[in-house]
C-alpha cells in the first residue's frame, strides 16, 4: 500500500474515543504515528492510561504522550462520571495489568517533533478538547505548514450543542483553543454535531462484533457502549428506544479517509469564549456584508465545515471495519 495515511490521534479517551482507536487501527490505510492524550472526558493522566490500556488490549504498542490537564484560560470543571464512567471507559469491572509506560515527550512535543520529521505527510485527528494542539502551536509556529491536515470533533453550527443550547463539549472545554486553533491558518475540517447527531450507534452492532469476534477488545467495546446506550436512554426517548449511544468521535477518522461521505461548506469560524454562547462555533455564512465588524476580517483563514453525513453508511463501514481481521490472537 502506497499511500498511507499518517495519523496522530489527540484524544481524551472516553468511550467514543475508544471505538474510534479501535476502528483507526482496523484501517490498513491508517499508519497511526502515535496517540496523544488530553483532559476532557477524564483527567489526561487518565485519558494515556487508557490510550495505553486500549492499544494493550488490541495488541499494539503505539507511543501514548500525555498532554495538557487544564484549559489554556478559562477555569477547569471536573467531567461528569455519568457521561463515560469515572475511569472514562464505562466502569471497568476489571483491568489487566501488562500494559506499557506512557511515552516521555509531551503530548505537544511528539506533535512538533513529528510534524518535523514528516513535513506535510501528517493529520491530526484531534478528538478532544484543542488544547495540546495549542500548545504544540506555540513550541512550532510553522506548525499550519508543517502538517498536512488537521480533523476536529468538536463544534456545531446548526445543531443544537450538548453542553448548552450551544456549544459541543470539546469546543466547550477550551474554547480559547479552539480559536486559536481554527483560525491559525491549518488546512482544517470541523466534524461537528451538524453531522455527529445523526451516528446513533445501536447496541447491536458491539453484539454482532463481540460475538463474532471474541476479544478482549471486542468485550471492551461492548461493555463501553453498554454504559454509554445506558446513559443516552436517560436523556433521549429516541435513543432509548433504538437501544443506541451516539459515537461521535469516530468521524473524524472517517472523514480523513472518505471525505465524500460528508456535505461540506467552507467559511471563517470563530469560537466565542465568554458568556452564554461560552463554546459556541459560529460561521460566518453571508453572501453580503453590510457592517463589517472586528473578528471577522477577510483575511482570517477559511475552515471546512460538515454540515451532514451518510450516517447508514458510515455505521454499515464502523461493523464491517470491527468485524475485519485487525486484532491479533488474545495473548
Ligand atoms: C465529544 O465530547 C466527548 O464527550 C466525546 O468523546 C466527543 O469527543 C462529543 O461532543
Ligand atoms: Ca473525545
Amino acid at each position: 500500500m502506497s499511500q498511507r495515511h499518517k495519523i496522530i490521534l489527540d484524544c481524551d479517551p472516553g468511550i467514543d474515543d475508544a471505538v474510534a482507536l479501535y476502528f483507526a487501527l482496523a484501517q490498513p490505510e491508517i499508519e497511526l504515528l502515535g496517540i496523544t492524550a488530553t483532559f476532557g472526558n477524564v483527567p489526561a493522566a487518565q485519558a494515556a492510561r487508557n490510550a495505553i490500556y486500549l492499544c494493550t488490549l488490541a495488541g499494539r504498542q503505539l507511543p501514548v504522550c500525555e498532554g495538557v490537564n487544564t484549559p489554556t484560560r478559562k477555569i477547569g470543571v471536573l467531567p461528569d462520571a455519568e457521561i463515560h464512567g469515572a475511569d472514562g471507559l464505562g466502569n471497568l469491572p476489571e483491568r489487566r495489568r501488562d500494559t506499557y509506560p506512557p511515552d516521555e515527550r509531551s503530548a505537544a512535543r511528539f506533535i512538533v517533533a513529528q510534524a518535523n520529521a514528516h513535513p506535510g505527510e501528517i493529520t491530526l485527528v484531534a478528538i478532544g478538547p484543542l488544547s495540546n494542539l495549542t500548545q504544540a502551536l506555540r513550541l512550532e509556529p510553522r506548525l499550519p505548514a508543517l502538517l498536512k491536515q488537521v480533523v476536529v470533533l468538536g463544534g456545531s453550527i446548526a445543531a443544537p450543542g450538548n453542553v448548552s443550547p450551544v456549544a459541543e463539549s470539546n469546543i466547550w472545554y477550551d474554547p480559547h483553543a479552539a480559536d486559536v486553533i481554527f483560525t491559525a491558518g491549518f488546512q482544517l475540517t470541523m466534524v461537528g454535531l451538524d453531522a455527529a447527531q445523526h451516528m446513533a450507534v445501536p447496541l447491536a452492532l458491539f453484539e454482532r462484533v463481540a460475538a463474532q469476534h471474541r476479544h478482549p477488545a471486542t468485550d471492551l467495546l461492548l461493555h463501553a457502549a453498554r454504559f454509554s446506550v445506558d446513559y443516552y436512554a436517560r436523556l433521549d426517548p429516541a435513543l432509548a428506544r433504538q437501544q443506541a449511544c451516539l459515537s461521535h468521535d469516530v468521524l473524524a477518522v472517517m472523514f480523513v479517509l472518505r471525505p465524500e461521505l460528508f456535505s461540506t461548506e467552507s467559511g471563517r469560524v470563530r469560537v466565542a469564549t465568554e458568556g452564554l454562547a461560552e463554546g459556541q462555533t459560529i460561521m460566518d455564512r453571508r453572501e453580503h456584508v453590510l457592517y463589517p465588524q472586528a473578528g471577522w476580517e477577510e483575511h482570517i483563514p477559511r475552515i471546512r465545515v460538515c454540515l451532514g453525513v451518510d450516517a447508514p453508511a458510515c455505521l454499515a463501514w464502523l461493523e464491517s471495519s470491527l468485524m475485519g481481521n485487525w486484532l491479533p490472537a488474545p495473548a
